[in-house]
């Protein structure tokens, strides 16, 4: 393929094209006056293709700038100012890594989370996430990424919530869903509304962006079965997670001591910058 005859069969137009402005310049046969208006001609067409370059440049590095560069630098002052910081803020002293291993799920696998509707189960849901709306002082509150509310009647004070917490109570949403002849009877307003189909969209699709979010690469193993005879996959292995119970006791001494009135509007000048 790459012999000097397709070599020069590649190259043909280019020559070609350099042929016809050579004939364009080819001054044998022309007149003097023509002859002197040459060089003129030249630098007009040089300039020309320089101005439309240079704009051809503009237009594109303008372009890319709009699209890449100005998303890249309007999003350097966050990650500059707080870096890996701002994203485990305000729960930061309570993080720490810890080895797990998962329960199949299945027969004495099972765990208190499951099984039929009861008082028990709901307890031990409850139990993961019922504490999850905290108080945080404001020098916790301004290292985070995005801004939140001042409390009324707790001065000094911001409200959160860690979102894992916020995903428990989204997956005990959707339980509770599956089960309509339990949980359907004598539900408050609050409880239909969680149970309204957009608030369990909502969950399902929260859960999945957090599952993406965490990406958990513990490995699934496949493991020979003798009575079937089969290979089965097999999820009872160890990981490594964040240590749950210690930001569960982290959550339990922030959780938040006063009613929110969330119908007072608290002047702030507490203002971490938002990027659209
Ligand atoms: C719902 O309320 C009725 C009447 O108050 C009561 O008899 C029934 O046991 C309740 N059902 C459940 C599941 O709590
Ligand atoms: C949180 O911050 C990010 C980055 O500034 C911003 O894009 C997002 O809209 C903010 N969300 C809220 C609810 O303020």
């Amino acid at each position: 393929m790459l012999s000097s005859t397709n070599d020069s069969a590649d190259y043909e137009p280019l020559k070609s094209s350099y042929t016809d402005l050579d004939a364009e310049y080819d001054t044998s046969d022309v007149a003097p006056s023509q002859t002197i208006k040459r060089p003129l001609r030249r630098i007009v067409i040089i300039l020309a293709i320089v101005v439309q370059v240079v704009f051809d440049f503009l237009v594109i590095a303008n372009a890319i700038y709009d699209t890449v560069f100005a998303r890249l630098f309007a999003l350097r002052p966050i990650f500059d100012e707080y870096s890996a910081s701002a994203f485990i803020a305000p729960a930061q002293d309570a993080l720490e890594y810890q080895t797990y291993k998962f329960d199949s799920g299945f027969g004495t696998g099972s765990t208190i989370y499951q099984g039929e509707p009861s008082d028990s189960v709901d307890q031990a849901w409850e139990d993961l996430y019922s504490f999850g709306i905290l108080e945080v002082p404001r020098s916790q509150a301004a290292l985070m990424v995005n801004n939140t509310r001042p409390i009324p009647g707790k001065e000094g004070y911001y409200i959160t919530e860690l979102d894992v917490f916020h995903e428990l109570h989204c997956l005990n949403v959707i339980r509770q869903k599956l089960s309509p002849e339990y949980y359907g009877q004598n539900m408050t307003r609050l409880h239909k509304s969680l149970m309204r189909p957009d608030h369990i969209s909502h969950c399902i699709d929260s859960i999945r962006q957090s599952l993406m979010c965490s990406s958990d690469i513990s490995t699934i193993v496949w493991v020979w079965e003798e009575d079937t005879h089969t290979a089965k996959p097999s999820g009872t292995v160890l990981h490594s997670c964040r240590d749950f119970d210690k930001l569960r006791d982290w959550a339990k001494e922030h959780h938040i001591s006063v009613h929110f009135d969330d119908s007072v509007y608290m002047e702030d000048d507490l203002s971490i910058p938002v990027i659209p």
